[in-house]
């Protein structure tokens, strides 16, 4: 697990174009995954405005990405996804903690997410790590996806 800056801008742009469809149905829409989205991401978590880690392979290259956006503007807003090979392995729950402690460290009242209603992986996950659901949620349909959050000093 390591902190992305802007540095790590081509290894991150790299493991949005290598994700498969079936990661990137639940994954992209929402989150900073064009080219210039993801410069705007790295250049706020090596701010301080965003957190940023990645899920790095011993040769260097992103396998996992987590981030929290709008941490100060907020609410923050949550987002993960892990190459499809590696799904079920305890990584994206290795992930989540790094993130989740960074929130916890910053005192961060709330972090919120939306999650498509049929990604029982998912909300299961997240539900592991304290996020309730708060209602429905706008996703790539309407009323497709719940809003979930959770509250500072939930599990980690
Ligand atoms: C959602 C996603 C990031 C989860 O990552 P993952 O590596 O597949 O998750 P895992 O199955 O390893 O993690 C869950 C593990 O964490 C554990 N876990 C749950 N809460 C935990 C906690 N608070 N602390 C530690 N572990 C926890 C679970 O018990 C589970 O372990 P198990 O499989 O032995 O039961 C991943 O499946 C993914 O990228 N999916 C596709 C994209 C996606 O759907 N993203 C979310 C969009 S909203």
């Amino acid at each position: 697990m390591s902190p992305l800056l802007l540095g790590d801008l081509a290894r991150l742009e790299a493991f949005y174009e290598r994700l498969t469809p079936a990661v990137a149905e639940h994954f992209v829409a929402d989150g900073p995954t064009d080219s210039s989205r993801l410069a705007d991401h790295l250049a706020s978590a090596t701010d301080g405005e965003a957190i940023s880690y990645g899920l790095i392979s011993s040769d260097g290259l992103v396998l996992g990405h987590a981030f929290v956006e709008r941490l100060w503007d907020g609410p923050p807003t949550l987002g993960i996804g892990i190459e499809e090979h590696l799904i079920g392995r305890g990584l994206g729950a290795k992930l989540m903690q790094a993130t989740l402690a960074d929130c916890d460290a910053l005192s961060l009242p709330v972090v919120t997410l939306t999650v498509v209603k049929t990604n029982l992986r998912a909300r299961s996950f997240y539900q592991g790590f304290g996020f309730v659901s708060r209602g429905e949620a706008d996703f790539r349909r309407p009323g497709d996806s719940l809003a979930m959050e959770r509250r500072l000093g939930g599990r980690a």
